[in-house]
């Protein structure tokens, strides 16, 4: 029995039918500290797993550059058929990507961009224009009046450049005053120390506008502290069904303005790469805002 099964299964193997070509892709994510990288790997493993030629190694460089650094040179070193990278800032990971490309290996960059064109593929959300609607938005649930702080993600990171510039073009020429702003690295601690230190100094503010939604809770834990979570707005960015969306059903977040993954898109693209036939350069992706009066509805699409 044993013995025909393997007859069996080698004339397979040369005739092809079990020996379909796979490929190893190395994916680089910049850490897994916050809901939002955690859901981007789940988002890739579970597109990934429909498709058995498809062999996936991941590694987190633990928001640390030099780190991912290493890690994308290690997968290049290995050989890998393709490279998806989100990376953590955009200056310091540009040389080891584009090393990568020039090598010939195909590079996916998701999320933070990088500088130049040397990668195959960038996918994202716009995230000026997430910006710029979070600063609408504000303007119009102010009535155009009022101190806001600004609690930004890190800025030698693309998303953070972004969604700060938006938001400043909406807020120009209104009533609205940034009173304190501070880099909070997109990092939930960091945010509530920061939102202590305004709220310290500004018996007024009217609402916190951060650049994730890990940041405007750490600033709504700091407001309820101090006693002031009923007075103060608290606006994000992600929108997760399990983070964002349900501060915004709890009452915690005014606001939360989606950015997808983009992790089911990168094993789209990486498929069509591996096939041959290379997407574009540059797929953006859709947003989403969520606040009370749509979450239930399933949100309202950016204009
Ligand atoms: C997670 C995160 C998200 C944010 C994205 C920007 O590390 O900070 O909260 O939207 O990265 O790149």
């Amino acid at each position: 029995m044993k013995m025909i099964l393997v007859v069996l299964m080698s004339a397979f193997l040369t005739t092809g039918a079990l020996a379909q070509k796979s490929f190893t892709i190395g994916m680089s994510q910049c850490n897994l500290g916050e809901p939002w990288r955690v859901q981007m790997n789940a988002d890739i493993k579970k597109s990934a797993a429909a498709h058995p030629e498809l062999k996936l190694i991941y590694k987190d460089a633990q928001n640390d550059t030099l780190k991912q650094r290493a890690q994308i040179e290690e997968f290049v070193a290995a050989g890998v058929d393709l490279l998806i990278v989100s990376p953590k800032e955009a200056v310091p990971l540009t040389p080891p990507v584009a090393a990568a490309f020039k090598k010939g290996i195909p590079v996916i960059v998701l999320d933070r961009r990088l500088v130049g064109d040397q990668f195959t593929c960038f996918i994202g959300a716009d995230n000026r224009r997430i910006g710029r609607a979070a600063g609408r938005w504000i303007v119009e649930k102010l009535h155009g009046t009022g101190q806001v702080v600004e609690l930004k993600g890190l800025m030698t990171s693309t998303p953070g450049q972004d969604r700060n510039a938006g938001f400043r073009e909406s807020i120009k020429e209104t009533g609205i005053k940034v009173v304190f702003e501070a880099d909070m690295k997109w990092l939930e601690p960091d945010a509530r120390k920061e939102m202590e230190s305004a709220l310290a100094r500004f018996p007024d503010i009217k609402l916190v506008y951060a650049h994730n939604d890990p940041g405007a809770h750490g600033a709504w834990l700091a407001a309820k502290a101090a006693g002031r979570e009923k007075d103060i707005l608290f606006v994000g960015i992600d929108g997760l069904p399990q983070e964002g969306r349900t501060y915004v059903k709890q009452g915690i977040l005014a606001a939360s303005f989606e950015y997808p993954t983009g992790g089911r898109e990168a094993i789209d693209a990486a498929l069509s790469i591996l096939n041959g036939k290379p997407p574009a350069k540059e797929i953006t992706l859709k947003s989403k805002a969520f606040t009370p009066e749509n979450i239930e509805k399933g949100g309202e699409e950016l204009p």
